[in-house]
């Protein structure tokens, strides 16, 4: 082995280490998991938020045809779920509009009349009768401080968004002055959700050992089902039943990060917040990458041949969760399916050697990725049932679980390494669509809930 190859494996073997979360490591983060939820739900300083939700569980037998919105990702989307009471929620139509940067990042009035005209053009196109009024339910997945069902404030924005104006304002008052702006007069709306909430309630209305919704796409979160009693800054302690916690586990803290990590950060439009999403989620592990590739770069153990690498892979976002997608993906010898990102972005000098190099950075990103999504997971399983007793379905939605290659096995490697056989007990089932359905869901959970209080 020359010298060369003997310090990029040594910085390999030290990158493998930087990134690998230990069995001792995830008991560690799980303890530090409960104390954060326990401080949040009493409404102690934490670093989970622990939103309550103000619905329960759907029961299976809510039905009805409801409209839904879903924003929160790089498209917003309109649907039109029928449900039938029967546990079978249809996506009857549904309409994707890719959010404008301009609009993601201008004002909240341009961002509400930007959904306002999706809406519209929805309605037009699909014939829907604006004779009549149609409920709506509206999947807003941000930290929202709910007050009730159908209110409630943006607390801070996540995920790139920084639209002025929102922050501290009912997100449904903002939504129902921009449909008036557009003179559309037909829509009600009668619930607002996170999309956890809306992948959990899509989730148990099929399945009820289904008490987790998770969401590991642009971002990451859960919520899950927590006694009333035990969310003791609703001050209703001596209340029966139970209620769904957003949980906003992506801004959890108690976590050892990177240099990557932390310039990562620094450079985001949120320093200081959100640790746990930008090592999780599909906004950032193409970003973490590069930053790595950077370093590779830096110290001529990549790229060696092609100099124009380095100005390319300077410029932030030049590599995307999708780009690492597709190359961990690649299971061709010569890895052919890595070579086309380089083509495409006109590289005519990079080896085998840098590609399996970048193969293999890829995976350790995305290993820690998957595994301290596991450890989430495991954390709120344990909570809810430390002994495991029970079988639990976890609702899962995102780009990422439904699409990196193997982020599930990821994970469920970190349940068998836990729990040995009793990892069994817990099943991911992939929710497609689960947040615009569930919206609707929770849409008819409302309303059954109102009805039954007359
Ligand atoms: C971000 C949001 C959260 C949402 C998650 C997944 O973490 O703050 O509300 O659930 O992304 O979309």
């Amino acid at each position: 082995m020359d010298a060369s190859s003997f310090v990029c494996e040594a910085f390999f073997s030290y990158l493998e280490r930087l990134f690998r979360i230990s069995v001792n490591d995830i008991r560690v983060i799980i303890a530090d998991f409960h104390a954060e939820m326990g401080k949040g739900l009493s409404g102690d300083e934490s670093s989970l938020k622990m939103i309550p939700s103000f619905i329960d569980k759907p029961k299976g037998n809510e039905a009805g045809e409801f409209l839904a919105l879903d924003l929160g990702g790089t498209n917003f989307r309109v649907l039109a779920v029928k449900l039938d009471g029967k546990g079978n929620a249809a996506v009857q139509a549904a309409g994707k509009f890719a959010i404008p940067q301009k609009d993601m990042q201008g004002t909240g009035v341009a961002l509400f009349d930007f959904m306002a005209g999706c809406i519209d053009a929805f309605l037009t196109e699909n014939h829907v009768d604006r004779g009549k009024t149609h409920d709506l339910a509206f999947t807003f997945s941000f930290p929202v401080e709910q007050t009730g069902i159908v209110a409630g404030k943006l607390i801070v924005w996540t995920k790139g968004f920084t639209a002025t104006g929102v922050q501290g304002q009912d997100v449904i008052l903002l939504l129902n002055e921009a449909l008036g702006r557009k003179d559309i007069r037909c829509i009600n709306i009668t619930a607002l959700a996170n999309d956890t909430v809306g992948t959990l309630a899509a989730g148990s209305y099929t399945d009820p050992a289904c008490d987790l919704g998770v969401i590991m796409g642009t971002g990451t979160n859960a919520c899950y089902r927590e006694a009333i009693s035990r969310i003791e800054k609703l001050n209703m302690v001596n209340a029966n039943g139970h209620m769904i916690v957003n949980m906003e586990w992506g801004n959890f803290d108690k976590i050892r990060r990177t240099c990557y990590d932390r310039s990562l950060d620094e450079a985001s439009v949120n320093p200081g917040a959100m640790y746990l999403e930008k090592m999780v989620s599909g906004m950032y592990l193409g970003e973490i990458t590069r930053l790595v590739l950077m370093d590779l770069i830096r110290r001529d153990l990549i790229f060696v041949n092609e100099s124009q690498a380095a100005e390319y892979f300077q410029e932030r976002g030049s590599l995307k969760t999708e780009d690492m997608s597709r190359m961990e993906g690649d299971r061709t010898d010569r890895l052919d399916g890595v070579s086309l990102f380089f083509k495409r972005n006109g590289f005519s000098n990079i080896t085998l050697h840098d590609k399996i190099l970048l193969q293999q950075l890829c995976r350790i990103v995305s290993v820690r990725a998957a595994r301290l999504g596991a450890v989430a997971i495991s954390a709120v399983l344990t909570w809810i049932d430390p002994k495991l007793k029970d079988v639990h379905t976890v609702g899962m939605d995102g780009s990422l679980f439904e699409k990196y290659p193997g982020f599930n096995t990821k994970m469920t490697g970190v349940f068998e390494e836990l729990y040995g056989e009793k990892a069994e007990k817990i099943t991911l089932v992939h929710s497609k669509d689960g947040s615009g359905k569930g919206a609707a869901i929770i849409a008819a959970v409302a309303a059954s809930s109102e009805a039954g209080k007359d």
